[in-house]
């Protein structure tokens, strides 16, 4: 049976908004709808999303709640702060998935810490692969008319642990991560560390000693897994390229060496888009770059008595774009692999 999913993409002139609409374009019952962003509008899709040849001339009209309204699905990819004010204007039976941190956050209080200002409450998480108590957040998906899409770190670091945290195998409470981040991470927005002559041959750290606003949603989700107690120093590093990230997490190893790649092959034996590599194989971001994967392998320092993993995304696919269209299908009742690619693009 053939259905039609009408899809407004918010933030349409934006990294992840033309993200959205490129991976949402290879789904079969995706319809777009309004297209809206705020200083672009007026302005042909294709001034600012050259690559989306076939959506070119249509015209970006205002983030309003009547350009927004009608659609099955309204896809928010504004900066964090903004989705909440329009999200709450939608109505109730619409399926909003929000790209931005709004509603990411069960803690109030760390909402306050981190980002400041009021917290606008707890969605549905879109990460399907999550281990909750019960099983995977997929669970709690279907029928969701909310979607809160994780943080595009969030999601390399949440998947790069989580088998150890669930198996008992790694130590939570000291956990290092430390990544090398793809430019478009900060969004289209211009700024110093931001300018060619600044990026390319360089690697500019940011957000060092505990700042980020991911670390509350990392522990969240690490808590998810089973941890009692989450601690973690998480360091990002922009390195010269436009997508991708490669996280390197480390953390103690507890009990025996033998346990810790089972529990990685376990977790992830069934999972569609998260593929842990042959051993000796390590991950890089070109393998990831376009698809919805996220690519790991896991190894033991004997000395350091500490496991290590290193696990690539595409952060504006399976770290943005690509989980919103997975958590859709599953909240629509559709196969979760829909329209979903697992192919790269190389070299
Ligand atoms: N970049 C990533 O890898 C990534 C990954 C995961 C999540 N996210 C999150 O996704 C969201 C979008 O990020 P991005 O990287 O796409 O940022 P971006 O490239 O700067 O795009 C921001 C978009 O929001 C629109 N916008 C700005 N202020 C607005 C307002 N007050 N009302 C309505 N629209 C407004 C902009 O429209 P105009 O251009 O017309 O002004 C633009 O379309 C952010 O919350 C970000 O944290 C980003």
């Amino acid at each position: 049976m053939h259905m039609s999913i009408s899809v407004a993409v918010s933030g349409a002139s934006g990294y992840v908004g033309g993200e959205v609409l490129r991976v949402f374009s290879a789904h079969p019952e995706v319809e777009f709808g309004a297209l809206t962003a705020h200083s672009s509008a007026g302005d042909a899709l294709g001034v600012h999303q050259p690559h989306l040849r076939h959506l070119a001339e249509r015209v970006i009209v205002d983030t309003t709640p009547e350009n927004l309204a009608g659609h099955d699905v309204v896809v928010l990819a504004l900066p964090h702060g903004s989705s909440a004010e329009i999200a709450a204007q939608l109505p109730p039976e619409t399926l909003v998935i929000d790209c931005g941190a709004d509603h990411r956050l069960v803690s109030a209080e760390a909402w306050g810490e981190y980002y400041g200002g009021e917290h606008a409450g707890t969605w549905p998480y879109g990460m399907p692969e999550l281990i909750t108590p019960g099983g995977r957040q997929r669970d709690a998906l279907p029928g969701a008319t909310r979607i809160a899409v994780p943080g595009c770190n969030v999601t390399a670091v949440t998947l790069a642990l989580q088998p150890g945290v669930a198996a008992g195998v790694v130590d939570p409470t000291d956990i290092v991560a430390v990544l090398a981040n793809g430019y478009s991470g900060a969004g289209k927005k211009l700024a110093l560390p931001y300018l060619a002559s600044e990026a390319l041959g360089n690697a500019q750290p940011y957000a060092v000693g505990g700042s980020h606003r991911h670390i509350p949603e990392i522990l969240q989700n690490l808590e998810s897994a089973g941890a009692s107690e989450a601690r973690i120093s998480f360091t990002p590093t922009l390195v010269p390229m436009a997508r991708g990230i490669l996280a390197t997490v480390t953390a103690p190893l507890r009990g025996s060496v033998e346990a810790v790649r089972s529990a990685w092959e376990e977790a992830y034996a069934d999972e569609p888009f998260v593929h842990l590599l042959p051993e000796g194989q390590w991950p890089t971001t070109a393998a990831t770059l376009g698809a919805n994967t996220a690519l790991m392998q896991v190894a033991v320092d004997g000395k350091a008595r500490r496991v290590v993993v290193v696990a690539a995304i595409d952060n504006l696919v399976k770290g943005t774009a690509g989980a919103a269209l997975q958590s859709m299908n599953v909240a629509l009742g559709l196969p979760e692999t829909t329209g979903l690619s697992t192919i790269g693009v190389a070299p």
